[in-house]
Order: structure tokens, then sequence, then C-alpha cells
């Protein structure tokens, strides 16, 4: 078997599975929604979105009027499906095809968001990558808000591995953020199983 290859499985995922035949698939964000409007933001604020895929939080965004928004994801298939969905308010959003990793803002954001996108990474030195990534690119007073799989949660996803975490770990790994609020979520998916998420929200 040959070495894995996060974009090539990415990219297979986007290319061979409808919106709603993926387990992390959700018709209303309804947390991230949540986070977003405890933030207060102004609607210019700087707001990435890492590992947004084809997620109906960026439909969100911009029908909120918000105008500063970038959708961060490794799969250019999972970006080309959430434009074609948009249509014309594709344009209003910029879009970044790119392992979060390999990631070097050019500029700092105000609000970070991901979700079920940083558990992927197994690997300490990528952890330690992410950590110093999201430091550097936040805004002073700039909003953090992660969610992973927690202790009760799965082991995998989309066939690969994640890494669990629980409150505690999330807080202690981005000691450098203020913890605002954290919340334990019970996702329903498209098979009608549960999957259990911790969400942690910070503030620099
Ligand atoms: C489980 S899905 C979650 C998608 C979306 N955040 C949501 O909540 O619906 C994980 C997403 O992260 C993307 N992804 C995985 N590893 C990544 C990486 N290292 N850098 C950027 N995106 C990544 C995948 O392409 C996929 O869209």
């Amino acid at each position: 078997m040959g070495k894995f290859n996060r974009k090539v499985h990415w990219e297979n995922i986007y290319s061979t599975k409808k919106i709603n035949e993926v387990s992390w698939y959700q018709i209303e964000p309804k947390t991230s929604i949540s986070f977003i409007n405890l933030a207060g933001l102004e609607k210019d604020a700087a707001i990435i979105d890492i590992g947004g895929g084809d997620s109906f939080f960026v439909d969100y965004l911009v029908k909120e009027g918000y105008t500063n928004i970038t959708i961060l994801d490794i799969s250019e298939m999972a970006i080309k499906r959430a434009k074609l969905r948009l249509g014309d308010s594709a344009s209003k959003v910029s879009w970044i095809v790119s392992d979060v990793n390999n990631f070097s803002p050019k500029h700092k954001y105000d609000f970070w968001h991901d979700r079920a996108t940083f558990h992927f990474l197994t690997d300490s030195l990528e952890v330690n990558q992410y950590k110093e990534t999201v430091e550097n690119a936040m805004n002073k007073n700039g909003h953090f808000v992660i969610g992973t799989f927690s202790k009760t949660g799965p082991l995998k996803c989309s066939g690969i591995d994640i890494t669990q975490y629980s409150k505690q770990e999330i807080i202690e790994l981005f000691h450098t953020f203020k913890i605002i609020s954290d919340l334990n979520v019970k996702h329903l998916t498209p098979f009608e199983t549960t999957q259990d998420f911790v969400f942690c929200y910070f503030v620099k």
C-alpha cells in the first residue's frame, strides 16, 4: 500500500460522495452559528473557515452580510462544490485550496473557525504547526472556535484516523488563548447515528 496522501483522500471523497452522504453533513450548522453570534463581530470582520468543505456555514455568513469571508480547504473539489451552490454569491468569498499546515496567511483574522478539520492532524509536529499558524494568524481580541471529536466520539472519520480531545486537552493545547466557553455536542449524522463533539471558544 502506498503512503497515505491527504489531498488525494479528500479529493476522492468530494468526487464520489454527495453532500448528504458524509457523516459531517448538517443542513444548519447551528453550533458554529451560535458561536459567531456570540462573538458579536462587525460585518467587515475577517472570518476564516478552516476545512470548510462544502458546509453551509458560508451560506449563513453570506446571508448575514459578512463581507470578509475566507474558506480554506485542502480539496479543490470541495471548494468547487461550495462555489457552485452559492452561485453569484461565491464571488463575495475568498477561496483558498491549501493544506492548513502549508497556509501562510497574508493578513490577520478576527474569527477562525474549524469544525472537524484539526482533529485529522494526528502527528505532534503537525499539531504544533497548526497551533503556531492560528496563534500568528489572529488579530488581538480575535475569536477562535474549534470543534473536534470528543473522548466519547468516533476514532475515525471518512475512514481515516483522527485524534479525540477532551475539553481540558484543547484548553491546554491552545493555552495562549483565553477560553470563553465550551460545549459538548451530539451531532446527528445523515445515517441516523450520533457523533460526540467538543467545541471550545477562545479569544486571543
Ligand atoms: C469532516 S470534514 C468537515 C467539513 C466542514 N468543516 C463541516 O463542518 O462540514 C473535514 C474537512 O477538512 C478538510 N481537510 C482535511 N484535512 C485538511 C487539511 N490538512 N487542511 C485543509 N483542509 C483539510 C477536508 O477536505 C474536509 O472538507
